[in-house]
C-alpha cells in the first residue's frame, strides 16, 4: 500500500487529537498536532516576557525556534529549542494566548513551512485548524470534526485533572477561542470544500475512529 496523508481539521476540544493519535497507530502512521506547534511558539513568547503586542519581535522568535515532534508516552513529545515542553504547553494561560499568537501571519508561515516538510514523504495523520485548506491542501483524505460547544466543554471537563473552572467557563472558553480562530485573517478554521464533516456530538470515539478508517478504505488503496 502506497503511503497517504490525513488532513483532520475541526475547533478546540472536538476530539481531533485523540482520534489522530488512534488512527496513526492503526495505520502505522506518523501523528503531528500542530496545535502543539503554536502552542510551544506561545510557552515561549510568555517565557521571555515578549509582549503580545510586539508582532515583529514575536515573528522574529518564530523564525529562530527549533521545534522537533517526535513519538513519546504521550502521545508525541514536543521539543523546543532542546528542552521538552510537552507538558508546559497545556496550561490554562498557554490557553488564553495561544490564538492571538496563532493569528499571526508570520508565525503562521514559518509553522506551515515545517508541517509541510514533516508531511513530505506522506504517512501523516496531522490535526489542526487549516491542515485540509492550507498545510496540505492534496491530502488524500481530508476529515473536519466537530461537536456542539456543550459537548466539547463536557469533554474537555472530564479530562481536567484539578477542578479550575466550571463547565460553563470550560463552554465560554472554548467558544471564545473558535471566534478568534474563525475570524482570523490569515487561514481561518474552516472546512475544506473536499473534507468530509463528521460530527461527533453523539457519536463514541470509536465510532469516529472507524468512520476515519472507513474514509480512507474508500479515498485509497488501504484495506
Ligand atoms: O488544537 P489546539 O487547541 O492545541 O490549538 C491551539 C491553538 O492553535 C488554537 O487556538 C488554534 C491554533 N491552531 C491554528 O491556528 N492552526 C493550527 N493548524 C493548529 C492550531
Amino acid at each position: 500500500m502506497g503511503k497517504f496523508n490525513i488532513a483532520l481539521d475541526g475547533p478546540a476540544g472536538a476530539g481531533k487529537s485523540t482520534v489522530a493519535r488512534l488512527v496513526a497507530k492503526e495505520l502505522d502512521f506518523v501523528y503531528v498536532d500542530t496545535g502543539a506547534m503554536y502552542r510551544a511558539i506561545t510557552w515561549k513568547i510568555l517565557s521571555e516576557g515578549i509582549p503580545l503586542s510586539d508582532t515583529e519581535k514575536i515573528a522574529q522568535t518564530a523564525a529562530r525556534t527549533h521545534i522537533v515532534i517526535k513519538p513519546g508516552p504521550l502521545g508525541q513529545t514536543v521539543e523546543l529549542d532542546g528542552t521538552d515542553v510537552t507538558e508546559r504547553i497545556r496550561s490554562t494561560e498557554i490557553n488564553q494566548h495561544v490564538s492571538h499568537v496563532a493569528a499571526i501571519p508570520r508565525v503562521r508561515e514559518v509553522l506551515v513551512h515545517l508541517q509541510k516538510q514533516m508531511a513530505s514523504s506522506k504517512g501523516v495523520v496531522m490535526d489542526g485548524r487549516d491542515i485540509g485548506t492550507s498545510v496540505l491542501p492534496d491530502a488524500e483524505v481530508k476529515v473536519y470534526l466537530t461537536a456542539s460547544a456543550r459537548r466539547r466543554a463536557e469533554r474537555r471537563f472530564q479530562e481536567l485533572t484539578e477542578p479550575g473552572m466550571t463547565l460553563e467557563e470550560l463552554e465560554r472558553d472554548i467558544e471564545r477561542r473558535d471566534q478568534l480562530d474563525r475570524e482570523r485573517k490569515v487561514s481561518p478554521l474552516r472546512q475544506a470544500e473536499d473534507a468530509i464533516l463528521l460530527d461527533s456530538t453523539d457519536m463514541s470515539l470509536e465510532q469516529v475512529v472507524h468512520a476515519v478508517l472507513d474514509l480512507c478504505r474508500m479515498k485509497t488503496e488501504w484495506r
